[in-house]
């Protein structure tokens, strides 16, 4: 295991894990206290995800997200990490062209992150940004910022037609530069495929236990949302005396393979 406490990972770390079969670790993180916490638990991943919409800003949905929202809480985020890699997201709509990409990855950048994400199949902005020396993360499955074209969050991929159309957009994407990919509410065989068929790691939520790294939105698993905790994930705080002693179960439980299980994967 890569367990140096003081030197930051890298996207090559996260990579080299991929290759030796040891499986990533991610929650989602806003702020700097949580962030403490998980870095010193030694999860690999933070993601500042637009879910903060959800869970911080009690929206019903993520699209509220600005990006100086995404900037703030990336920047109390990084203060306070030490080993940990962060991924922030672009907002709704913070991804429409390249430039505009580009400018608003720049300022998650400078906040602290050292990768952004962005949903869906954008091939020509990951081009973009990768040129411009911009890491990128993508995520295919359910994605939160189409909600409304969605219309439910609904697992994805469930046809050989849809199936097919996710794995060839994972391959664009990879081909593209991309280095991360988040699956999000797809089958667990094709999540296992897809992480199969990629080189970059591949993180899976609600995605089944073949992904290369699992994801958890932090106030799921410690069940303290303002909504119902989706069927993906699991209550790690209740058999646990404290957060730490909850996200340390959950590192433990995803490295070993033991989260997901059949009930928390489709
Ligand atoms: O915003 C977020 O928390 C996410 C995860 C659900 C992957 O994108």
């Amino acid at each position: 295991m890569i367990q140096s406490k003081s030197l930051p990972l890298t996207i090559t770390d996260l990579t080299v894990m991929k290759q030796r079969g040891e499986k990533i670790t991610c929650l989602t993180a806003y702020d700097a206290s949580f962030s403490a916490v998980i870095d010193k638990v030694g999860i690999d991943v933070i993601l500042v995800g637009d879910s903060l919409g959800n869970v911080i800003q009690g929206h019903a949905t993520t699209l509220p997200v600005t990006l100086r929202d995404l900037e703030y809480h990336t920047q109390c985020v990084a203060k306070a990490k030490q080993r940990t890699f962060v991924v922030a997201d672009l907002p709704f709509l913070g991804y429409t062209t390249p430039v505009l990409a580009a400018k608003n990855a720049g300022k998650l950048l400078r906040a602290g992150a050292q990768m952004v994400k962005l949903e869906g199949a954008k091939i020509d902005c990951v081009k973009f940004l990768v040129d411009q020396g911009v890491p990128v993360c993508g995520h295919l499955g359910l994605q939160p910022q189409s909600i409304n074209l969605l219309g439910g969050y609904k697992v994805q991929g469930k046809t050989e037609q849809a199936a097919q159309q996710l794995l060839a957009e994972a391959l664009q994407l990879q081909q593209a530069g991309a280095q991360l990919l988040v699956l999000e509410c797809v089958p667990a065989i094709l999540a296992k495929n897809v992480s199969n068929q990629l080189e970059i790691p591949v993180i899976g939520i609600g995605a089944g236990v073949d992904c290369d790294g699992q994801v958890l939105v932090l106030y799921d698993m410690l069940n303290i949302g303002v909504g119902s905790r989706p069927r993906f994930s699991k209550d790690f705080l209740q058999d646990a005396c404290s957060i730490e002693e909850a996200i340390a179960a959950y590192h433990q439980a995803v490295k070993q393979l033991n989260f997901p299980t059949a009930e928390h994967s489709y």
